[in-house]
Parts: structure tokens; sequence; C-alpha cells
């Protein structure tokens, strides 16, 4: 049979949460921690650049892409933290995965729930090499959508079984510890970030607000924790007392991109921080010392799209969890491309 040339296969939200479901998530976290972290591997054979942001008083529009020399993918991601009051996620985001060889588009995706996924497996993966071996407690301040990916990450791959909430709309710390019911987790909701972080040996600042916050201040960070830093990730968007920074060990993904849109925005061009996959292929060292504060200033990297890009490629043949759009013109004289618009009139 000849392959049809026009048809990409489409993962829509529905059949992306049947996919995630059928796999089961902690499994899926821990398949997509692999794909992330083998692509944190091989580092160098990427082509990379800083994503491209479109800003606006409320929000950024980005476009992210990367490629392997064999595949190129994309995301096309938002963020804007004001969305949720009329209903609205904060992050939206949909992808593609490309042929290099011809440039003909394999996967076409909806990729708001797979980056919830893919942060929060890079949030594992980076706190398994930098956390304190054996954390089992994890602070997270900001309940909203991607809260629950970072706690079931953090449990599938390190054992994290402690979670202390913190919000500053209570709701969203009662939805949070409703959806984790079942999951195995010890919850505790707290009343502020400072009673959140008593006891923990992970802190993960996950806020929603387009402004430069201080979620954590310097006198909250003791010796010895690791903090996983999400929320900011544009410019003019920070969630951490730059006096944390300082006392910090910084790890980032991309050091271009996350000059400006991390937290290391608040600090000078030249301060000192790691690349995170210059630990995971054992060129230096993450956590040396019991005492040492590590923070991965997170901020997404279009590698993480193409890790999970390629993850779900992988794991939809032979699954019913796509649909095919005729998303490519397929003349039959490649050069006859008129001819066939003329020829759909008849
Ligand atoms: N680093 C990455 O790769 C990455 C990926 C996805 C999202 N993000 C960022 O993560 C953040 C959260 O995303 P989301 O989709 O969960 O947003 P969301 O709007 O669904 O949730 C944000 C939550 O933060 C809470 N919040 C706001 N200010 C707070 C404060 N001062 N203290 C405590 N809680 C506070 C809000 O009440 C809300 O519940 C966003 O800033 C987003 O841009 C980063």
């Amino acid at each position: 049979m000849t392959p049809k040339l026009n048809v990409v296969p489409f993962v829509s939200v529905d059949h992306m949460m049947k996919l995630v479901l059928s796999i089961g998530i902690e499994r899926f976290l821990l398949e997509l921690c692999a794909y992330v972290e083998d692509d944190f591997r091989r580092w160098e054979s990427f082509d990379k650049v800083a994503r491209v942001a479109a800003h606006s008083p409320d929000g950024v529009i980005e476009l992210m892409p990367t490629s392997d020399g064999a595949a190129y993918g994309f995301k096309y991601v938002n963020g804007h933290p004001k969305n949720t009051r009329d209903g609205r996620q904060t992050v939206t985001a949909f992808g593609v995965l490309a042929d290099v060889a011809n440039g003909y588009p394999v996967l076409f995706t909806e990729m708001t729930i797979l980056t919830a996924l893919r942060t929060a497996a890079t949030s594992a993966v980076a706190a398994r090499h930098l956390a304190p071996k054996g954390a089992r407690t994890m602070a997270i301040i900001g309940n909203g959508a991607q809260a629950e990916f970072q706690a079931l990450a953090m449990k599938a791959l390190i054992g994290v079984d402690r979670l202390r909430l913190y919000d500053i709309d209570r709701a969203a710390s009662e939805k949070c510890r409703r959806n984790l019911q079942g999951f195995g987790f010890d919850i505790a909701i707290c009343d502020g970030t400072e009673e959140a972080v008593q006891g923990a040996e992970i802190v993960t600042t996950v806020t929603a607000d387009k402004q430069n916050a201080t979620i954590l201040t310097d006198n909250l960070v003791g010796a010895g924790i690791h903090i996983n830093a999400v929320g900011g990730d544009c410019p003019g968007k920070t969630e951490l007392q730059a006096a944390i920074l300082r006392r910090a060990d910084i790890f980032v993904e991309y050091p271009p991109q996350t000059r400006i849109e991390g937290e290391i925005q608040q600090l000078p061009s030249d301060h000192p921080v790691t690349e995170l996959w210059r630990v995971i292929v054992g060129d230096v060292q993450g956590r040396t010392d019991g005492r040492q504060i590590t923070l991965f200033d997170s901020v997404g990297f279009a590698t993480e799209d193409f890790s999970a890009l390629r993850y779900v490629r992988d794991k939809l043949a032979g699954t019913a969890f796509y649909e095919e759009l005729d998303l490519l013109a397929d003349p039959d004289d490649p050069r006859d491309l008129f001819g066939m618009l003329l020829r759909a009139a008849a």
C-alpha cells in the first residue's frame, strides 16, 4: 500500500489524556524523565537558540524550536497569569515534530498537558542530581495547573511522598490535595510560605504573576535544601529574593535563555552558573555536600519539548489515540499543485 503522504497524526487534548491514562501517569512521567535525560546527555548534538518571545503587558507568546539533525521540533506556548480569572489557562501549548530529511511533519499535538508533564519530568531529573539524597518532603508554593504534575514526577523519580502546600488562594491548595488523593502522599496545607518550607528538603516555587515577586525570602532558605524554581520564566517575572541566588549553586538549562528569563536575570550577566547537562553527563558534580543550597532555575527549554514529542510519537504507534489530519498537499504530480486546486472544482 502506498503510504499517505498528506496526513499527519494529530493528538488532541482528549487523546492525550487517554494516552497518558492508558500508560499510567506515574509511568508516563518516569518514561518521559528517561527521554528528557537522554536528550540532556546528547546536548551537544542539538541546535540551540533562546526561544523567540513576543511580550505584551499581560503575557507572552513564545516559539521554541530545536533539532538533533534527524528530527526537528517546535512548540508554541503562551504565559498569561491573568487568564485564569476568565476561565482560561495561564499556559497553553501545541507542538510539531518533523523529519529533517524531507521537512514533513510527523506529529502534531496538543502540548498543554504535555508541557505540564515535561516541566515536571525535567524538575525531577534535576532534583535527582541536585536534591539531598533520600529527600521525601517537598514544599510546593503555588498550587495551580502545574502543581500536581510536579508532585507526581518527584514521587515517581526520587520518592518524594510528603507535600507541604501553600497558595495565596486556599482553594487551589484544596484542589491540589483533592487531586492527589490516592497517589500515596501525606499532604499538609499551610497558611504561608514560612510554614510550608518547614522540614522541606525540596522547595518548588511554581506561582504565576507577571512581576518580580518575592515568593521565597532568603531567611526561609536553610542549609542543604534544593530549590526547584519553576514560575520565574520571563523577563520581569521572578520568584526568589536575589540574596538566595548569591548563596546558592545555580543550575540552568541553556544559559543564553535563562539569563534573560530565569531568576538569574536579577544577577550580573557573568554570575557563575552550571549547565544541568554537564552534571547529567558527569562533567561536573551537582550536590557536593549536605549544607549546599542547590537551585534549579527552570525556565523550560526546547530540547525538553523535543523529548516529549519524541516520547509521544514512540508511544502512539499501535494505539488509536490520534486522528489523521489532512495537513499537507499531495498532488499526483508534486509540481502540479495548481492543477490539483483546479481539479478540486470539478
Ligand atoms: N519553567 C517551566 O518550564 C515552566 C513550564 C510551565 C509553566 N511555568 C510557569 O509556572 C507558573 C505556574 O503555572 P501554572 O500553569 O501552574 O499557573 P496557574 O495560574 O494555574 O497557577 C499559579 C498559582 O500560583 C498562585 N500564586 C500566585 N501568586 C502567589 C504567591 N505570591 N504565593 C503563593 N501562590 C501564588 C495562584 O493563586 C495560582 O494558584 C507560571 O508562571 C508559568 O509560566 C514554567
